[in-house]
């Protein structure tokens, strides 16, 4: 292996170790494991300091520390003029699990363990453009929100600082409102979850409802999050491409049963297409001749740019019959992400056994913040926010979609922007977007290569998904013009 493969290398583990750690215990960190490890052989150059200080976007010294201290500790030596090297002294059984000791015989993590590791892919970056998929919370209505918390957080509410047994009722009473109202659904409080998140609904989801090996349809590209939640509880992941309309369920693989389709229709993830009213019916009959159950992930539905109102697809499918599909809201968007709480509206055949699994799974709680959150929702702060939100994010995409395409022109293409935090361009040619995506981060700029929410055993398109909501309209135009920058030269010099 020459350096700068080590330095691809080398950058991948530092940038997983970088999550928890300081620069400069991360990098000796995962430098000694690399060389414990056996990835870094005896014997072999490391890249040069400068090089690697670049590739991390770390100070040279940082990197000459760090270098200078395993070389006194024997895992490097030095050649007087010619760098730094990987010592050819260490013994071989010494791997990184042997040097602790620790390690049992079958590895530290289950299979399952290992599989969750190895598909990681979320972002320690949350901020700052173009990272996709994160509201602005700086606008968010704090001093408000704190009143609320604090107004329920106080001995006369004690109640509320217990175990909770089927979430806070004013709250679902109020989402039930809500849903009738804004995504013409009829349900009951009684067929609400709270949840923390959409991962933890769509992991109580497979729980109750599949076994492992049971096929799931997938959209492609999709939500990568969703992919993983339910690749973990061990179900065979089937890709079903999507077009202008969503999924096309004609095209999954013939002879594919699916237990549960997971789809986005009001606003896909990532392409932002909205599914048309004949793909709709025509998945709702898919999943009735299959018996299959459908997850409806309406995750950013209330951030749209058009005056009217699309229908959900469970309110569609509630004619006579087996309501086959379970909603899922959350408030990651529309409030801040770190508030955890999601929601996920079930067909009344379900309500009763996913109430016990939800018990049972995960035990309830956070009464305050679901007690702060429906009067949040009852005052009308809920839909004052929304209101502003959406004026503010109209403009930031109207600005990042005007500096992209009066640069680009016709080399990218984007289907959505009807809705939602983000905008997925695609390229008209073949490119690699996840070095692209190296040398935007290079320029400070952050955007997931959508060749990554496309499944592997499919041929994927190559592009940039960019999130707006972020970044304040000033940044959008600074930040979309050096991202242009950086693809008209990697377009050049290809
Ligand atoms: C497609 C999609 N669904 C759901 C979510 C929300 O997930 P959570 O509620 O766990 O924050 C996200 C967040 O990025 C998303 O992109």
């Amino acid at each position: 292996m020459n350096s700068s493969t080590y330095a691809d290398l080398i950058r991948e583990r530092y940038d997983k170790a970088s999550r928890t750690r300081r620069a400069r215990e991360a990098l000796y960190l995962c430098l000694r494991h690399l060389v414990l490890d056996g990835a870094l052989r005896a014997g072999e150059p490391l890249p040069p300091s400068r090089l690697l200080a670049g590739e991390l976007r770390l100070g040279r010294s940082t990197v000459v520390r760090v270098y200078e201290q395993l070389l006194l500790e024997g895992y490097l030596c030095g050649r007087a003029g010619s760098g730094t090297f990987v010592s050819e002294d260490l013994p071989p059984a010494m791997s990184a699990g042997a040097s602790r000791g620790a390690a049992p015989a079958g590895g530290l993590l289950s299979n399952r363990g290992r599989e969750i590791e190895r598909h990681a892919t979320s972002s320690h970056i949350q901020g700052g453009a173009f990272v996709p998929g994160v509201p602005d919370v700086g606008l968010f209505p704090f001093a408000t929100w704190r009143r609320l918390l604090s107004k329920n957080l106080c001995f006369e509410q004690r109640h509320l600082a217990r175990y909770s047994q089927g979430g806070f009722g004013p709250l679902k009473s109020a989402l039930a409102d809500y849903l009738r109202v804004s995504r013409m659904m009829h349900c009951s409080p009684a067929q609400i979850l709270i949840l923390n998140g959409s991962h933890q609904a769509i992991d109580l989801c497979a729980r109750m409802l599949c076994d492992p090996g049971d096929a799931v349809w997938m959209e492609d590209p999709g939500y990568w999050g969703a992919r993983n939640v339910l690749r973990a509880n061990g179900l065979e992941l089937v890709p079903v491409p999507v077009d202008v309309d969503g999924m096309m369920p004609e095209l999954a693989p013939p002879g594919s049963h699916p237990r549960l389709v997971f789809v986005s229709p009001s606003c896909q993830y990532p392409t932002g297409v909205t599914m048309s009213l004949a793909r709709r019916l025509q998945l709702l009959e898919t999943a009735r001749r299959h018996e299959a159950w459908i997850i409806e992930d309406d995750y950013d539905n209330e951030i749209r740019y058009y005056p009217h109102i699309i229908g959900s697809l469970f309110g569609q499918a509630e004619q006579p019959g087996l309501q086959r599909v379970l909603y899922l809201g959350t408030f990651s968007k529309t409030m801040f992400p770190g508030l955890r709480l999601a929601y996920l509206v079930v067909p009344e055949a379900l309500a009763e056994p996913f109430a016990v699994g939800n018990a049972e799974l995960y035990r309830e709680g956070r009464l305050v913040e679901q007690a702060a959150l429906a009067e949040f929702i009852e005052a009308g702060h809920f839909s004052r926010h929304l209101r502003r939100m959406r004026s503010v994010y109209q403009e930031r995409r109207t600005i990042l979609r005007r500096a992209i395409e009066s640069r680009l022109g016709d080399r990218v293409s984007t289907a959505g922007g009807q809705a939602g935090l983000n905008l997925a361009y695609l390229f008209a040619e073949t490119l690699d977007d996840v070095e692209l995506a190296r040398r935007a981060l290079h320029a400070g700029i952050v955007f997931r290569p959508m060749s990554m929410y496309y499944d592997a055993s499919r041929g994927s398109r190559v592009g940039m998904n960019l999130g707006f909501a972020a970044v304040s309209a000033e940044d959008i135009t600074i930040a979309a013009d050096r991202l242009c920058s950086v693809v008209e030269a990697y377009l050049v010099k290809r």
